[in-house]
């Protein structure tokens, strides 16, 4: 998988259209005209570079599954990049404005079209450009202001299939498992609207404590059937987002400190 940090904001884009840096001025048309475009040449940076990894020719690839936090337009970013792939046969799947959701689910997604279409190769990508959340900060409201420092900008690709053809592919993870669970008591936690101004994010303060509270029973959910229940046994990894979120997970499971 590879990512990329980028920024597509830049002073002169803010100097030229003044509204998009005041608290809560209209300028979603705006940030729609630029992110059109740049959604998907991010997304294809990241393609380029997943696909030359793979070493297979494009030609091999069946299906696309594209997520974006932002630039919703019809047809979408995943059609855009067709064409920038030059593969406008290929079966796409769209999904904008999802938030962190998008992560896992465009994995399980894949892993289930995989699995289900022999020689399925499935492009997967994620390009995300905070543009629409930035505004000026507001005493009123601190999860705005959270989510504009916590989050960035950056596009992640990878091919997924299933049955590799060893002489040719190198596959370096496999999808053993994918779950979903919605935690009790959750709804509220994380919400994300689209106002003129831009798009509104809410985290509340329970977020850690919430993810804390339930981690244990995901990952037993997730990882038991394959007789794994000992969090400290194995190599895995946490979507991250805030110190606060690790920290509590790690007192919550008991995890211990290795050092590389
Ligand atoms: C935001 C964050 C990175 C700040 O970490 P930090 O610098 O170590 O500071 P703290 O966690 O102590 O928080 C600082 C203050 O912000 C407040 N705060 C934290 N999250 C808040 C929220 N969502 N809304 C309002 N206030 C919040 C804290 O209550 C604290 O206030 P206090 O000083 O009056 O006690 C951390 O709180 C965090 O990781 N939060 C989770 C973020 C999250 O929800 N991520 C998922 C997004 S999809």
């Amino acid at each position: 998988m590879i990512s990329k940090r980028h920024f597509v904001l830049t002073e002169e884009i803010i100097n030229k259209n003044p509204n998009i840096s005041t608290y809560s001025s209209p300028s979603l048309e705006i940030s729609q005209q630029i992110l059109a475009a740049e959604v998907p040449k991010l997304a294809m940076e990241a393609a380029s570079k997943a696909i030359q990894e793979w070493g297979q020719p494009k030609s091999q690839i069946t299906h696309l599954i594209f997520s974006a936090g932002s630039g919703m337009e019809m047809p979408g970013a995943d059609h855009r990049l067709t064409k920038l792939l030059g593969r406008p046969s290929v079966k796409r799947v769209m999904m904008y404005f999802q938030g962190c959701y998008a992560g896992g689910t465009i994995l399980r997604m894949a892993k289930d079209i995989a699995e289900s279409n022999a020689g399925a190769r499935v492009l997967v990508i994620i390009s995300d450009i905070t543009l629409p959340t930035f505004r000026a900060p507001n005493e009123h409201n601190i999860p705005s202001l959270i989510s504009k420092a916590i989050m960035g900008d950056g596009a992640a690709a990878m091919i997924r299939g299933a049955d590799p053809n060893v002489l040719k592919e190198r596959p370096l993870f496999q999808i053993v498992s994918a779950t979903e669970k919605i935690i009790p008591d959750s709804v509220g936690a994380i919400k994300g609207h689209m106002h003129e101004a831009g798009h509104g994010i809410h985290l509340t303060r329970d977020v850690p404590k919430l993810i804390a509270n339930n981690i244990d029973k995901c990952l037993a959910e997730a990882l038991s059937p394959r007789s794994i229940n000992d969090w400290n046994s194995f190599f895995w990894i946490v979507h991250p987002l805030g110190n606060a979120i690790l920290d509590q997970i790690e007192i919550k499971l008991g995890l211990k400190r290795i050092n590389f």
